[in-house]
């Protein structure tokens, strides 16, 4: 397969509009050559450009002191503004839907502090089984400190069937079965171990039926999908920015509030002084008075070496457009399920169990191992290939459109059929 395959991927990187993206990338490194790295979905690669804007917050700090927060190109007063325009672009949202700040778990229990209220029996959260263990802690722990018993109002829905993901339908019907006892439906965007991308206005829509909200962790989803926030009416929605945003390890955290929620000062916060009004915020009066945006959401200042990192990839994504991206990213995840499904090595050894409807996953594969162990994904690490491991079998890759070329799928897949011949 690997010489027709590989001509066809030539091809298809000569003719690709983001192909130079690439070149914007550091790559680690394994015997001098470019490892072929296929986990942005868990920690996307370092921009080149991160360190100059890293360097100039440093040299502004270095040079100002404390009058950094007011002077240069971007005080840091308002620094978080600064990343604003390109995520509203990523996520579907206006500007003043989107905010950078603290970290995905973090934004996850303050929007429950907002919109899981429970009153008699509304009580209950709906996530998917098989959440992400953090969602599924800080929900199980937000439904005891409200006074309420997770064995009866956490409600974890499971695909029937022993299929491996959820049809839109079985989670509309739950949703209406739970009816006035639902409080709150989160769900992902992307699932992190399927790679399922989750209808997210008829979840919104089915939840705001019964009354109850509709909040998304976006943490798989960002910078990978298109997203409409806005439109499809989701309440809110968190997401982490290391891993398609490219932010750097444990960067800077995001988070959406419908500005139906934001200019509605009434909605319940947990508060600081970033969330105050910024007029009156060093009036040190003691008069709460949030922003009627999610900036009202903010408790802390803004972490600016962080937001810096961000700022560098984000400035990438402003270039190559999401749209293009997500059109890019369709192919290479196609190419890739294609060549897997046609390969006599592979085709009775790996079970995919991403759905087969591009529409319906992002760029992430899981491959499930049905007769190997992780010996298969050792082979892959030995030869340059970076992907990562999911017990009890599961190996996720990411063609990434930013910096993956249709050439690291064929050559991806050639690496994996020899691991599996090699095993006999
Ligand atoms: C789906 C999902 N949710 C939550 C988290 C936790 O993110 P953080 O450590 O930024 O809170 C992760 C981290 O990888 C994740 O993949």
């Amino acid at each position: 397969m690997k010489e027709e395959a590989l001509q066809r991927a030539k091809t298809l990187d000569s003719s690709d509009p983001l192909a130079a993206f690439r070149t914007q990338f550091h790559f680690p490194q394994r015997d001098g050559k470019d490892c072929i790295y296929l986990c942005g979905n868990s920690l996307g690669l370092q921009p080149k450009t991160t360190q100059e804007f890293i360097d100039s917050e440093l040299r502004q700090w270095r040079e100002h002191g404390v009058e950094g927060h007011f002077t240069g190109e971007k005080p840091w007063v308002s620094y978080h503004k600064n990343s604003k325009a390109s995520l509203a672009k990523i996520v579907g949202a206006g500007e003043h839907e989107v905010v950078a700040m603290n970290n995905l778990t973090t934004n996850l229990h303050l929007a429950m502090a907002s919109f899981y209220q429970p009153k008699g029996k509304r009580s209950k959260i709906l996530i998917e089984r098989g959440a992400f263990p953090s969602d599924f802690y800080a929900v199980h722990s937000r439904i005891e400190l409200s006074g309420g018993n997770p064995e009866t109002d956490l409600i974890e829905l499971e695909a029937a069937d022993g299929s491996d993901y959820l049809s839109t339908n079985e989670i509309v019907a739950k949703i209406e079965s739970l009816g006035d006892k639902l409080a709150l439906v989160m769900f992902p965007g992307v699932q992190y171990y399927t790679g399922q991308f989750f209808d997210i206005k008829s979840i919104a829509e089915a939840a705001h039926k019964v009354g109850a909200y509709a909040g998304f962790d976006l943490a798989h989803a960002v910078g990978n999908v298109s997203l409409n926030l806005h439109n499809d009416d989701a309440d809110f929605a968190v997401w982490c920015t290391y891993k398609y945003l490219n932010s750097g390890p444990g960067g800077v955290g995001g988070l959406f509030i419908h500005e139906k929620h934001g200019k509605n000062k009434s909605t319940p916060r947990l508060s600081g002084w970033w969330g105050h009004d910024s007029e009156a915020r060093f009036k040190m009066n003691n008069q709460i008075n949030p922003i009627p945006t999610v900036d009202g959401w903010q408790l802390s200042n803004v972490n600016i070496l962080s937001h810096a990192s961000h700022l560098a990839s984000l400035q990438l994504f402003d270039e190559a457009g999401i749209e293009n991206l997500r059109e890019k990213s369709l192919k290479l995840t196609d190419l890739m399920e294609e060549l897997i499904l046609n390969s006599e090595a592979l085709k009775n050894q790996i079970k995919i169990i991403t759905p087969s409807n591009q529409h319906e996953r992002g760029a992430q594969l899981s491959l499930y191992l049905m007769n190997h162990g992780k010996s298969v994904f050792q082979y892959l690490i030995d030869h340059g290939v970076i992907l990562d491991w999911r017990e009890p079998n599961v190996i996720r890759v990411a063609p990434v459109p930013l910096y993956n070329s249709f050439q690291d799928v064929v050559n991806f897949v050639s690496i994996l059929e020899e691991a599996i011949r090699n095993e006999g």
